[in-house]
């Protein structure tokens, strides 16, 4: 494994798989490492942790950073390159270009972090202009993203295949996220209710077709250790409440436990009847 600080031609003339990530390296990440693997591409992974996608300075200070760590992890696995790259490199004087995700940028997500969204696409749009992937490569586990991203992608007619890694659980259902290195052994504990939380809500969907489960729900389990921020049903090919014909849908919920805000999502879906 090789790594690099900044892109050189000899990389523009390869053909590169990314998978771009924040560090603090776990399962999930892995599990899309692994997918890289089954192309024929050049497999390169970024650690940068964007701070402009943090609208909370605490949260940047806080965001766990074990890059040595990280380093030796990947040096197990084959990887052409990891790329390392310096805040004035991604972010140049001389300027770049601010993505701006729109309406949907300011929803969910969004709307307890603004500017979130932004600061992501604005980092994804940068590494694409960097590095000319012909593949990259992105978690359902952070759907919200994952749709900004795949219609930026569209709208800039960037040429770009971007691949999907399926949530990676722990064996109680918890979703792996850097930010699960925060949390006591209670909270993690308390955080494996997120996915029982989204299978619940699907359950309570299937019965009585009701999507608004938000109420329901943050009253059965939103306490002072786990505070619900949102839960939502919505119709996965448009990110926006299901409408009559919506057959692929997507629960997402967003939780503070120990004060940590995590994410997590499922996928299902109901044939016409
Ligand atoms: P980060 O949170 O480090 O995640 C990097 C990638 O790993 C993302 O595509 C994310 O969806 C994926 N991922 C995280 N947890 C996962 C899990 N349990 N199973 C499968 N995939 C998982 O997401 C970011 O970084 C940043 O916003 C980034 C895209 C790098 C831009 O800064």
């Amino acid at each position: 494994m090789e790594i690099i600080k900044e892109i050189h031609q000899d990389i523009l003339d390869r053909n590169i798989c990314l998978i771009p990530t924040m560090g603090a390296l776990h399962d999930g990440h892995l599990s899309l490492i692994k997918e890289a693997e089954k192309t024929s591409c050049l497999t390169m992974v970024s650690i940068f942790v964007n701070k402009r996608q943090f609208n909370d300075e605490a949260d940047f200070k806080n965001y766990p950073k074990t890059i040595e760590n990280d380093i030796k992890v990947l040096d197990n696995l084959d990887i052409d390159y990891l790329f390392l790259p310096k805040n004035n490199y991604i972010y140049p004087e001389a300027g770049f270009i601010e993505i701006n995700s729109g309406n949907l940028g300011k929803n969910f997500e969004g709307h307890s972090r603004p500017g979130h969204f932004d600061g992501v696409l604005t980092v994804v749009n940068r590494l694409f202009e960097l590095i000319q992937p012909q593949v990259a490569i992105f978690g359902k586990k952070d759907a919200q993203q994952l749709f900004l991203i795949k219609e930026m992608i569209i709208k800039k007619n960037i040429e770009v295949k971007i691949l999907e890694g399926l949530t990676f659980r722990d064996k109680f259902g918890l979703a792996l996220s850097s930010r699960n290195q925060l949390l006591s052994a209670r909270g993690k504990e308390k955080a494996r209710l997120l996915y029982k939380i989204l299978n619940e809500a699907k359950k309570d969907f299937l019965q009585n077709r009701e999507f608004l489960v938000f109420k329901k729900f943050s009253s059965i389990y939103s306490n002072d250790d786990l505070k619900i921020d949102y839960l939502e049903i919505l119709d996965l090919e448009t990110f926006h409440t299901p409408v009559d014909n919506t057959e692929n849908y997507i629960i997402i919920i967003a939780a503070y436990i120990d004060g940590i805000r995590l994410i997590d999502n499922i996928e299902f879906r109901l044939e016409k009847l």
